[in-house]
C-alpha cells in the first residue's frame, strides 16, 4: 500500500493534496464541507487585516471548458472576524490561513494574530493578479526584494508557505529569495494576470476588469514554473518542499508535478463544479503509485528534473 504521507513545517499530512485557497474556503460552511474529503489540508480564502466586501460581479467565470477567469476582490470578514468564525483548530485536518496585506507590516500582525490562534503554518498570497493598493501596479512576488521583506517580517512567528506569481522572467530566482528569507515552503502557481471580453456587451467579463486566469489551460505554465523553481533551489542547495498547482483536474495531473519537483498540490478550480472530486484525485494517486510498483512519493518525484540537467 503506497505510503501519501508528507511533512509541511510541524504538520503532518496524510497525504500531499490540499485545497488551493480560493472559491471554496471563503466561508466556514464551506471549508467544514471540504473538511469531509480526503484532503491532506485546507487552505482558507486570503484574510486581510480589514473585513473586504469584494468585487461586483461577475466575479468568475468560465470562458472555455475547465479554464476560468476570476476577479472577486479578495472578499472576507477581515483578520478579528476570521479568528471568531473560521474552525482553525477544530477541524479533522490541518486548515492553513492564506493572508493578505499591503505591506509587510500588515502581513507581519496577519501572521502573529493567526499564529497566536494556533494555526501552525500560513500561506502568504505574494501574488494577487490584479492588486489596487500600495503596489503599485506590481506584485510583491515580481521583486525578490519585496517578497523577501514580506518573509522576514512573517517568518519570526510561524513557518511561512510562499506562494508566487507566474507572470517574472525567472521564479526560480524569487523563490530562492523567499528562501534564503527563512519560507518553510514555495507555492506556485498564483492566477495568471488576465482580460477576456464579452464581444456582444463590448465590455470585459468580469466585474473588476482585468482577473486571474485559473484552470486546465494554465497546466502547462504551473509544471515549467514549478520545475524552475525546483532547479533553483537544489542548484543552491535548498531544501525546503515546492507546492504545485495549477489546472490540476485528476490524480495524473498530481503525478505531473510531483515528477516535476513539487512535493505536495493543491487543488482548486476544478472543485467548482464538483468539491467531491478532491476524494477521486487522492484515491486515484494511490491507485497509480500501487499500479506502477511505488511505495513512498520519493520514488518518483522530481524524476523529470533529469530531463534539463
Ligand atoms: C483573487 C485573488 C487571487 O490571489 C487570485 O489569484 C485570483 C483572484 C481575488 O480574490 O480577486
Amino acid at each position: 500500500m503506497a505510503n501519501l504521507k508528507v511533512t509541511l513545517g510541524d504538520l503532518s499530512l496524510k497525504n500531499p493534496i490540499m485545497l488551493a485557497s480560493g472559491i471554496l474556503d471563503s466561508t466556514p460552511g464551506i471549508l467544514k464541507r471540504m473538511a469531509q474529503t480526503d484532503a491532506g489540508a485546507l487552505i482558507t480564502k486570503s484574510i486581510s487585516l480589514k473585513g473586504r466586501p469584494g468585487y461586483p460581479g461577475p466575479t468568475a467565470v468560465e470562458i472555455s471548458p475547465g479554464t476560468w477567469i476570476n476577479a472577486m476582490g479578495l472578499p472576507n470578514p477581515g483578520l478579528q472576524d476570521f479568528l471568531e468564525e473560521f474552525p482553525l483548530t477544530t477541524l479533522k485536518l490541518p486548515v492553513i490561513p492564506n493572508l493578505v496585506g499591503d505591506t509587510p507590516k500588515d502581513f507581519e500582525t496577519l501572521a502573529r494574530e493567526v499564529a497566536m490562534a494556533g494555526a501552525k503554518i500560513v500561506e502568504l498570497n505574494l501574488s494577487c493578479p490584479h492588486p489596487k493598493a500600495n503596489y503599485s501596479g506590481n506584485l510583491t512576488s515580481q521583486d525578490p526584494k519585496a517578497a523577501a521583506d514580506v518573509i522576514e517580517a512573517t517568518s519570526k512567528h510561524l513557518p511561512v508557505i510562499a506562494k508566487l506569481t507566474p507572470n517574472v522572467t525567472d521564479i526560480g530566482n524569487v523563490a530562492v529569495a523567499c528562501a534564503k528569507a527563512g519560507a518553510t515552503a514555495i507555492s506556485a502557481i498564483n492566477t495568471l494576470p488576465a482580460l477576456d471580453v464579452d464581444p456582444e456587451l463590448e465590455r470585459p467579463i468580469l466585474g473588476n476588469g482585468f482577473g486571474g486566469l485559473s484552470g486546465a489551460a494554465i497546466r502547462p505554465i504551473g509544471l515549467r514554473k514549478v520545475l524552475e523553481i525546483s532547479k533553483a533551489l537544489n542548484n543552491e542547495g535548498i531544501s525546503i518542499p515546492v507546492i504545485g498547482m495549477g489546472g490540476i483536474s485528476d490524480a495524473d495531473d498530481v503525478v505531473r508535478y510531483l515528477l516535476c519537483g513539487a512535493s505536495m498540490v493543491q487543488v482548486g478550480t476544478c472543485l467548482t463544479s464538483n468539491p467531491e472530486k478532491l476524494a477521486t484525485i487522492c484515491s486515484g494517486l494511490c491507485d497509480w503509485m500501487n499500479r506502477k510498483g511505488y511505495k513512498k512519493l520519493s520514488d518518483f518525484q522530481g524524476r523529470i528534473l533529469d530531463w534539463f540537467e
